[in-house]
């Protein structure tokens, strides 16, 4: 049914729809805010790659590496978070687009990184008698309203990150609107499909890239809902930026034994649960209340619906409607690798997945 629907709508938008309305203020990725001309809704947008884009990032400095985002990847793992958001009912994901836009705008061309890329690459283009290149794919996520990230919550008087630095557990209700608690609903959900992505930066290590907004259920009590956004870090899988090299340490481990003698920033348990590429804490099984675990259990097997879906979604992101002969030129590398290196890796992790929570 979603997927009727996603590709009826399709992900791809034009750029004549678009104006750059103001600056991305928080988070490392180049962008900006767009409107919507036709309905007047607002966009958070984030510089897409391309191939030329990454090869130079690399050879530049290391700011310059974290200045776009993988579109595709993005995409794809951001319809795989929406998807199971809607399988279990529990927390949101914005709606998104992908747009052909100009690179430099109002409000991205005083940013140093972006237009050192651009002149490099257009330096390069020049030479080989290629023509300019201004626009690249754009990910655009739909700004939600009331949206916070985690960061702002508070349990009483605690922020969130002292929470869990304290608790090594997720907290069940966070200060609602008028002070007193309110039921957080979606938190374990997104933690869990976090392992079977492979989205290492799930919270993030600033609790910046999963947020929650405030609703009424439906016997009219507030609740914080929350809201996945940034799943640019997902299908790692593997060190250095996985924490848990499952493979690794299934084959190594013969007797069984969980505690491993790693360095801090690794998991003690196989089924502790990293939030964040630079933290070196992460959320520990045995501080888990025995609902939460049941809770991340249960996501675990509900994530094998997804097998029969994902293949689709590559068509959906890269078989847009009227999409333009650059965006599927900067696509092409990640149609080529998707489906071996993220959709089928992510079958097997299921699987593996299913052994390690069931332990
Ligand atoms: N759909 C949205 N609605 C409201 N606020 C949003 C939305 N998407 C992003 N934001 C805000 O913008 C910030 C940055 O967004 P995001 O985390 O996607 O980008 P980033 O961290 O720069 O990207 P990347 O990690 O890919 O480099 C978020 O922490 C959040 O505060
Ligand atoms: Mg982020």
């Amino acid at each position: 049914m979603i997927l009727d629907k996603l590709t009826d709508d399709g992900l791809w938008a034009d750029e004549s729809e678009f104006e750059a309305s103001a600056k991305k203020e928080k988070g490392c990725a180049a962008g900006a805010k767009f409107k919507r001309e036709k309905d007047g809704s607002e966009f958070l947008g984030k510089l897409g790659d391309m191939p030329e884009y990454k090869e130079i990032a690399f050879s530049q400095s290391k700011e310059s590496q974290g200045v776009t985002c993988e579109v595709g990847k993005e995409a794809l793992a951001t319809l795989m978070y929406l998807i199971f958001g809607m399988i279990t009912q529990s927390f949101r994901t914005p709606k998104f687009l992908l747009v052909m836009l100009q690179v430099r705008n109002e409000y991205t061309w005083d940013d140093r990184r972006v237009q050192q890329l651009m002149d490099a690459i257009n330096f390069n283009r020049a030479r080989q008698g290629e023509k300019e290149r201004t626009h690249v794919v754009w990910f655009l996520s739909q700004m939600v309203h009331g949206y916070k990230d985690l960061a702002d919550a508070k349990v009483r008087d605690v922020s969130f990150g002292d929470y869990i630095a304290t608790h090594s557990a997720p907290p069940e209700q966070i200060n609602g609107r008028n002070g007193g608690l309110v039921p957080l609903v979606g938190l374990l959900e997104v933690l869990a499909f976090a392992q079977v992505i492979g989205d290492t930066d799930v919270l993030g290590g600033s609790f910046a890239n999963t947020g929650f907004a405030y609703e009424q259920d439906a016997n009219g009590k507030e609740i914080a809902r929350i809201v996945k956004i940034d799943a640019g870090a997902s299908f790692n899988f593997e060190q250095p930026l996985s924490a848990f090299d499952l493979k690794k340490f299934w084959e190594r481990d013969p007797e069984g034994c969980r505690a491993f003698r790693l360095p801090p920033d690794r998991l003690r348990d196989v089924r502790d649960v990293q939030y964040g590429n630079q933290s070196v804490h992460n959320l520990e099984w045995v501080k888990l209340s025995k609902e939460q675990k049941s809770k991340i259990q249960e996501c675990i097997v509900l994530a094998q619906e997804l097998h029969g879906i994902t293949p689709k979604l590559l068509d959906i992101i890269a078989n847009g409607h009227g999409i333009q002969h650059e965006a599927e030129h900067d696509l092409r590398g990640f149609v080529a690798i998707a489906d071996k290196k993220y959709l089928k890796r992510c079958a097997q992790n299921i699987k593996e997945q299913l052994e390690r929570f069931s332990m």
